[in-house]
């Protein structure tokens, strides 16, 4: 490790030493062009770190875009289309989520993903306000949470150290996400579809 790092720091020396004299050469910058279709810059529900998820050649188009404009397509799809919805259904099951979260997502051993009352703390809201938009439920589910409710969940991302199993890719979680949000009905405002 200590090696390699100082290896790297020798490159960088010396390509910055090779760069000097020729600053014209390039004077766009173009050098600098990675990643730039990652512009919605995702945080941790943890601890506020950079989640660094990339756009991969396996990506939906759904995922491209909301990688790089932090809106969930799907979300409007689902809320006046119910058989798209199902698709959104299916990654739940699949996956196991509704063995936490219940079979109709009103809660288990983890909280309701519904809001529709109930004598839990989290039965009418969010246990993190940021799930109201869905970047701030897909940071959540993405890179997994701290445990507010009295459990956490832990990361699904498939880009992410630390993930369950395989992981998801970047269109299962918005699926899920759309998903829940047709099965909302706590009181809180749907931003989501604004
Ligand atoms: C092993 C149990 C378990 C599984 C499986 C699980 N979750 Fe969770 N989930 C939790 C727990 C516990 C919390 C509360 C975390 C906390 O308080 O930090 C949570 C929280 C959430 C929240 C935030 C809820 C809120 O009120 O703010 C969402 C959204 C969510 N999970 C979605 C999913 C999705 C989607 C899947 C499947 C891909 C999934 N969960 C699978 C245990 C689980």
């Amino acid at each position: 490790m200590g090696k390699s790092t100082l290896s790297l720091a020798v490159l960088v020396v010396l390509a910055a030493l090779g760069g000097c004299g020729d600053k014209t050469e390039n004077p766009s910058g173009t050098s600098t062009t990675a990643s730039s279709s990652e512009t919605c810059k995702l945080v941790s529900t943890k601890d506020n770190s950079p989640l660094a998820i990339k756009v991969v050649d396996t990506d939906t188009p759904e995922a491209k875009e909301f990688l790089a404009t932090c809106v969930n397509p799907y979300t409007k799809k689902y809320a006046t289309d119910a058989e798209a919805a199902k698709a959104g259904r299916k990654v739940m099951t699949y996956n196991g989520c509704t063995g936490c979260h219940g079979g109709n997502l009103g809660g288990l051993m983890a909280p309701s993903l519904v809001k529709n009352g109930g004598t839990g703390a989290f039965d009418t809201k969010w246990v993190y306000e940021k799930n109201a938009t869905d970047k701030g439920m897909f940071e959540t589910i993405a890179g997994g949470t701290p445990g507010l409710s009295g459990g956490t969940m832990f990361v699904w991302h498939n880009q992410l150290p630390g993930k369950t199993g395989e992981g998801l890719p970047t269109d299962d979680i918005l699926k899920s996400i759309a998903y829940i949000r047709t099965v909302y009905q706590g009181d809180g405002e749907k931003t989501w579809l604004k």
